[in-house]
């Protein structure tokens, strides 16, 4: 049985996701398409709704292929049609938890060059982590790459125009809110603090680290708050039966994502978002 995920997968999920994707895609990218050629097998874990896989599908050769691994029905119906706008036939996309990959039987024995997954270590239940990686190594060629890219959900600051910390009600709610459903939903916020310690662990040789925080300016991106907490409002009762204190230290969350929009229309507000690390490590 898989654990409940934190984020539904309606259109304004899908949305915050396309916003994080054009805050961070460019760097992601220009890492990556350095670890793949024209050939690559490729395997993404938790495409969302399948940008990345996009860009990276357009780069291979007949010779290359794309395969996808999403346990979400909404969001494989969104990656599908992306792709079936498009002239790529290099493309597999499966519906499943990498928690069962295993048992996955279109991937029974066959190996990648580069296996690659953005904000879905962190979702996974934690004791299992070392070992969904390990089996995530075990599936690469020599020579291949295993890349996870995790957040630290702890960097994000608010700040002025002069760059000192303004005190802002919403944005602490919004805090307290998402440190509140590591509990609940049994995640780990600060993955990408830790991330290269699990990974050294399994390839036993230091991996490759790189981190990027976005600054978020415009109203567009700093409508992410309120969509963050959009996306979690469908499992509202759930969150509020695992930790009912939830309530008393945010109030009501329809009253919150009111706020967080608010504060993404104040212009003097600038947002240091999560910092992100890309990490990889190589199959010797
Ligand atoms: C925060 S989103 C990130 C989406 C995408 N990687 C991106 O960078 O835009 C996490 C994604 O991982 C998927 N996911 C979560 N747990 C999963 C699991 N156990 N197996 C496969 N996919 C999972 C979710 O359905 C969602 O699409």
């Amino acid at each position: 049985m898989n654990k409940k995920y934190v984020y539904d997968s309606t259109d304004k999920e899908a949305a915050r996701l396309k916003i994080l994707n054009e805050i961070y895609n460019k760097n992601t990218l220009y890492h990556l398409e350095k670890l793949m050629r024209p050939t690559s097998q490729i395997l993404e874990i938790g495409p969302g709704v399948g940008l990345i896989g996009f860009e990276l599908a357009k780069k291979l050769n007949a010779e290359g292929h794309y395969t996808c691994l999403d346990q979400d029905a909404q969001h494989i119906v969104r990656i599908k049609d992306r792709f079936s706008q498009s002239s790529h036939n290099k493309v597999s996309i499966l519906q499943g938890s990498v928690i069962e990959i295993n048992s996955i039987a279109e991937l029974q024995n066959k190996k990648f060059d580069l296996i690659y997954c953005r904000w879905v270590i962190a979702h996974l239940p934690t004791e299992q982590i070392p070992q969904i990686l390990e089996s995530l190594y075990q599936r690469l060629n020599v020579g291949g790459y295993l890349v996870c890219e995790e957040g630290d959900v702890s960097t994000v600051q608010v700040l002025n125009s002069d760059h000192s910390n303004p005190s802002c009600l919403a944005f602490d709610k919004w805090y307290q809110f998402s440190f509140s459903l590591e509990k609940v939903f049994n995640l780990d916020l600060r993955m990408g603090a830790k991330i290269a310690a699990l990974l050294a662990k399994i390839s036993q040789a230091p991996p490759s680290v790189s981190s990027f925080q976005p600054r978020l300016t415009t109203l567009r991106e700093k409508m992410m708050f309120s969509y963050a907490i959009a996306s979690t409002q469908l499992a509202k009762n759930y969150i509020q039966s695992k930790d009912p204190s939830i309530t008393e230290i945010i109030g009501d969350m329809d009253t919150l994502e009111l706020d967080l929009v608010k504060m993404a229309k104040d212009q003097t507000i600038q947002i240091d978002y999560i910092s992100n690390t890309f990490t990889s490590i190589r199959k010797s």
